[in-house]
């Protein structure tokens, strides 16, 4: 999908795409840097937009890894049914919600990593924290949760519900970004 189609579902709905352009390589690396992916069961990535993270994924991730993908845009959705032809991705058009939900269908109970490019900073509270606290009941123990924002606004929120947060910064990207690692205990 072209940078230009990206924008222009930014300029159509800004407060769910959240961004002007598709992330940068040195973003997904430290999106998916260090996370023990090849072992994992399921990896959860919500919010693919054109699909950086899902084709750096369906690389680190293990032959019997489930990957669920979760994209609420009907455009970006639509893309990446056509893109996307690995058995090992399951993509599902909806909200970030419903995972309980989402993995319940897939006769699977939790997941060992999500991956989250929502925009936490410009959704309404309630919908936040709810998407946030769904993750984190839906984790392994163990379980990582990684998640970039353009700001240090949704750091009281992660702090809250995880016990455990780190945080990267990314200089090159549009606009740079900080990479929150947030552990389940
Ligand atoms: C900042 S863009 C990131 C796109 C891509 N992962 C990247 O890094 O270039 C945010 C994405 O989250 C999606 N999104 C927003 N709210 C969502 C929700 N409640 N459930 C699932 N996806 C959502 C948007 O449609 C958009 O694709």
């Amino acid at each position: 999908m072209k940078k230009t189609s990206f924008l222009k579902e930014f300029l159509t709905r800004k407060n769910q795409v959240g961004a002007v352009a598709p992330s940068s390589k040195y973003l997904t690396k430290k999106m998916l840097g260090g996370l023990e992916l090849v072992n994992a069961d399921v990896v959860i990535e919500l919010g693919p937009g054109t699909g950086v993270f899902t084709e750096r994924l369906l690389e680190l991730i293990g032959p019997k890894t489930t990957l669920l993908v979760i994209e609420i845009n009907e455009t970006f959705y639509e893309n990446l049914k056509t893109q996307i032809k690995d058995p090992r991705a399951i993509i599902v058009k909806g909200s970030a919600t419903d995972l309980d939900l989402y993995l319940k269908q897939i006769d699977k109970k939790e997941a060992d990593i999500i991956i989250s490019s929502l925009p936490l900073a410009v959704l309404p509270k309630t919908l936040r924290n709810r998407i946030v606290f769904s993750a984190k009941n839906i984790l392994k123990t163990g379980g990582v949760y990684v998640q970039f924002q353009y700001s240090l606004h949704s750091i009281r929120i992660l702090k809250r519900i995880f016990n455990s947060v780190k945080i990267k910064h990314c200089a090159l990207n549009i606009p740079p970004a900080f990479v929150y690692t947030c552990t389940k205990k």
